[in-house]
């Protein structure tokens, strides 16, 4: 049986409040309103859409700034594509306000024991949802949704322990995760989005979420037999804002394997005992943390097998994230080019002087179904009666579109855009996102810049990338003759 057939079909919606409105409104009445409102206006909806635009003059339209189909979980939908029929799912609505980061409330520090400003702060502290990391959720592309599967384990985790019937001491739960993969595979990234997504789908067991972000290498002392005190510290804090069961406590933890390298190697001569001490340190502190039922430890690592067995034993979801597919890259390539024309550093209107005409986009849509694809479709769909009318559309297509409508179309951004991501295969996502802006400053002089030359410099700019890979590649392989 499959596994996905073990969950009921639910649609998450995400409404977030807007800040200024939050005080006045009743949220179980809220959540009944855009309930009513969805089920009124769409017929079918597709997930990672934000459907405020639709709200028109309705009452709700001044209260929420954003109203995102998040996340589906069930058995595999029949109509493909992430579209899914109202009628046939649960909506779980869940509301939320996003806190604000302001330069006179940074983010607080607990456990400032360095007293030189010039020493880095040990632990940072957010309160969640916060507008700070509010859209490193949706900048991150990876293959078979694995952000969304990853946050469903989590939610899971931390609900089922929660059970008043369950005796938990029979399971051995850490609520200890591992996102370990190669360098710029976006797991910090990932990290603090799961964070932020667990605050907003949790909000009803906690109330009040709290992001605390540990600095493991400033945990490494200067000062001999310091390191496991600090860390010993730092844990000490974060149990002692763990008292309040109400709010839900994300640890996330980048770099484990600085404060969690293996004791086998410590006490083989080649490290001080300062790294085994503070290894122990951790698990000892780790061990305690698992009797509070509303904390989260996420870690990173990109040098997994440094890792201490213990530590990794105390590990209940590992999780390697992958560099991108070639279709996630195209996805990472399409979002940097279509915020280049967004915010005008790429002039789009220089390529409709010639325009090359599309065929027509295939519109899916079923009654009272309102979507971004299908509006974007429809904008992009050549129109008789104006003379005007622009015949690809001025953004790159999403990756789907791209192979329905250009893929005979070598020519097109999109195509041309999917031969270059091609070629990127094994990049990492940091370099992904780098080399879009670096083709625009290393290949343009300014003026107006057209997307046809923004893909141009882009191609220019992988091709130096995997010339410098190529130099790397033979140099290792002189030095290994
Ligand atoms: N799969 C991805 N999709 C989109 N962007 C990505 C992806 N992976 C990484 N990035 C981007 O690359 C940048 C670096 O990501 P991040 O710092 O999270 O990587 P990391 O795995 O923690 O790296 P390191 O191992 O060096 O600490 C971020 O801007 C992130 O958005
Ligand atoms: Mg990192």
């Amino acid at each position: 049986m499959e596994a996905t057939s073990l969950l009921k079909p639910t649609l998450h919606i995400e409404v977030a409040v807007n800040p200024r409105r939050a005080n006045e409104v009743n949220l179980a009445q809220l959540r009944d309103e855009v309930r009513q409102w969805l089920i009124n206006a769409f017929s079918t909806v597709q997930v990672g859409i934000d459907t405020s635009a639709e709200l028109g003059v309705t009452r709700l339209k001044d209260i929420v700034d954003c109203v995102e189909i998040a996340d589906y979980t069930g058995p595999p939908a029949k109509l493909g594509h992430n579209y899914y029929d109202l009628q046939s799912v649960s909506l779980d609505i869940q509301t939320y306000v996003l806190k604000q980061e302001t330069p006179h409330n940074p983010r607080r520090t607990i456990d400032q024991t360095s007293t030189s400003s010039s020493e880095p702060q040990q632990t940072r502290i957010l309160p969640l949802p916060n507008t700070a990391i509010k859209h490193d959720w949706n900048t991150l592309v990876y293959d078979d949704a694995l952000p969304a599967r990853l946050l469903r384990y989590l939610v899971r985790m931390l609900t089922l322990l929660k059970d008043p019937n369950l005796n938990p001491t029979t399971f051995n739960w850490n609520r200890l995760a591992l996102l370990h993969g190669s360098p710029g595979s976006g797991k910090s990234t990932l990290s603090r989005a799961l964070a932020q997504k667990l605050s907003i789908r949790l909000a009803d067991t906690f109330p009040t979420a709290t992001l605390v972000e540990i600095n493991t290498n400033s945990l490494l002392s200067k000062y001999f037999g310091e390191s496991g005190k600090l860390i010993g510290t730092a844990f000490e804090n974060i149990f002692a804002m763990a008292q309040d069961p109400n709010t839900l406590i994300c640890v996330v933890m980048d770099e484990v394997e600085t404060i969690a390298s293996s004791r086998e190697r410590s006490t083989s001569g080649s490290e001080c005992g300062d790294g085994l001490r503070a290894t122990n340190q951790l698990l000892t502190a780790l061990d305690r943390l698992r009797q509070k039922p509303n904390v989260i430890v996420l870690c990173t690592s990109n040098l997994i097998t440094a890792i201490d067995q213990a530590f990794l034993d105390r590990v209940d979801i590992k999780q390697m994230i992958p560099s991108p597919s070639p279709a996630a890259i195209y996805d990472i390539f399409r979002s940097c080019l279509n915020e280049l024309v967004r915010s005008s550093l790429v002039d789009v209107a220089t390529n409709f002087a010639n325009p090359t005409p599309a065929p027509p986009a295939p519109v899916k849509a079923t009654k009272r179904t309102k979507t971004r694809a299908t509006a974007a479709a429809a904008a992009a769909a050549p129109s008789s009666s104006d003379p005007w009318t622009v015949l690809e559309s001025p953004e790159i297509p999403i990756y789907s579109e791209m192979l329905v409508r250009f893929a005979t179309r070598p020519q097109s951004q999109g195509r041309r855009l999917w031969e270059i991501a091609q070629r990127c295969y094994g990049f990492s996502g940091r370099t992904l996102r780098r080399l879009p802006i670096l083709g625009l400053a290393m290949y343009t002089w300014g003026g107006s810049v057209s997307l046809d030359d923004a893909v141009l410099a882009l191609e220019k700019a992988v091709e130096q990338e995997l010339e410098v890979k190529r130099a790397k590649r033979d140099g290792m392989e002189m030095g290994c003759e």
